[in-house]
């Protein structure tokens, strides 16, 4: 490499032509994916107090929701229930006419171009709002199998491209696959949320999808902020068991993790820049201290530098309407 003065880096930032000519990472409308609240009911839309601009909807209005995405090239939606009865078992999460299955029919009917991704994990549907069914005081992993495959398959039967286990149960991913495999859906892709931490970001999710645990907290699944290798093994483990592509959870203080996963596995990596991401942007731009839609293309572009080929954001339709 020369170096000064023969090598002046100013000058390719001259004008902005040039400066778009040499740019490394580009951020597309396509490698957006937008999070909906779905609940039972009709015309229904309840604004999330800590997450402004995002709404709980029924099915007709996050149809409507779906389409301005859409127009402006968003490539996809993901999907999480709000159900209105919920038990120990979370049995709702399964029901062929809940929220969830109604709205993915209903956007692979209207809009079927646009990728349909449903979460899937048992905390929206269980009384006590843990991501699986609790033994003696704790999370049972293998009795949540089952319950994930069956909710994964009502998903898949109502048409979804992609299911996206989140619950952070060991062996889930190889569940899922044998059971949509079994059934007739080799062709349903899964997104693991391989590598989801344990992190206070998640709060204002939390009062969207109203599944707040109702005692202790979610350390005994979720990973250890502090783990980057543990983080390794989770995705390889996913891959193992077929997962077809991996997500980092939160995005934004993880890029580390999110550059670990891309360079060393070369499978599609996504990450999820999660509601106290967005929170904490759209609080302090409305109090006038940053300017919201730069730091909200500049935290995207981030997290696409960092490796992810696709990003789940609540910003999805707001910046793909930008680009
Ligand atoms: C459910 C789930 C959570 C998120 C996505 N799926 C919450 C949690 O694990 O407590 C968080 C998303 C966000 O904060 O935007 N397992
Ligand atoms: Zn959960």
């Amino acid at each position: 490499m020369s170096s000064f003065p023969s090598y002046r880096p100013r000058r390719l930032r001259r004008t902005p032509a040039l400066r778009n000519l040499v740019r490394e990472t580009q951020l597309a409308p396509a490698q957006l994916v937008l999070p909906v609240f779905v609940r039972e009911g009709k015309k229904l839309r309840r604004s999330v107090g800590s997450m402004p601009g995002v709404n709980q909807t029924s099915v007709d209005e996050m149809l409507r929701d779906a389409e301005v995405a859409a127009k402006a090239k968003v490539g996809g939606i993901i999907l999480f229930g709000v159900p209105e009865t919920k038990d120990a078992t979370g049995s709702s999460a399964w029901d062929e006419k809940g929220a969830v299955q109604m709205g993915v029919q209903a956007l692979k009917k209207e809009i079927p171009d646009l990728v349909v991704i449903t979460d899937v994990c048992m905390c929206e549907y269980t009384d006590h709002g843990h991501c699986g069914v609790l033994k003696n005081g704790e999370v049972d992993n293998d009795a949540t199998l089952e319950l994930l495959s069956r909710a994964a398959l009502s998903h898949a039967a109502a048409g979804a491209d992609i299911v996206a286990p989140s619950d952070m149960m060991d062996g889930r991913v190889q569940a899922i696959r044998s059971a949509l495999d079994k059934n007739d859906f080799s062709g349903v892709s899964i997104l693991s949320y391989a590598a989801k931490y344990a992190s206070a970001y998640y709060g204002p999710f939390r009062e969207a999808a109203e599944s707040a645990p109702q005692s202790g907290d979610r350390r005994g699944y979720q990973m250890d902020p502090g783990n980057s290798d543990e983080a390794m093994r989770e995705v390889l483990a996913d891959i193992e068991e077929g997962a077809d592509a991996v997500m980092v959870k939160p995005a934004g203080p993880y890029l580390d993790i999110v550059a670990r996963v891309k360079a060393q596995t070369g499978y599609p990596v996504a990450a999820y820049q999660v509601s106290g991401e967005y929170a904490m942007i759209c609080a302090a731009a409305d109090r006038g201290w940053i300017d919201k839609d730069r730091v909200m293309m500049e935290s995207l572009l981030g997290i696409r530098r960092a490796g992810a080929d696709f990003i789940v954001t609540y910003f999805a339709t707001d910046a793909a309407r930008q680009l």
